[in-house]
């Protein structure tokens, strides 16, 4: 599929754990624009694998919606 081989198909990585499932997304070539995960130590591990840059959104059950980026 040519639009996720261009990295223009984003996600949001909700219930992200220790990134599993972004892994196969990102190799399948989507773009992460963030992650939601309340367990903060499988967020230390999740920021060891791809970075501290990204916003964590923490409980997706008390996200606002209108605060989500596009994906
Ligand atoms: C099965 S694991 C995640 C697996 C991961 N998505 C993967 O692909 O490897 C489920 C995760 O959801 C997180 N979680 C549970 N309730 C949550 C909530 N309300 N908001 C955000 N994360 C939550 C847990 O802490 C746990 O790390």
């Amino acid at each position: 599929m040519e639009q996720q081989k261009s990295g223009s198909l984003k996600f949001m990585d909700f219930c992200a754990g220790i990134g599993g499932g972004r892994l196969g997304l990102e190799n399948s070539g989507m773009r992460c624009v963030g992650f939601s995960e309340i367990d903060k130590n499988a967020e230390k591990t999740y920021r060891e694998f791809f970075g501290e840059e990204e916003r964590n959104y923490g409980d997706l059950t008390k996200i606002d919606t209108n605060d989500l980026p596009d994906f």
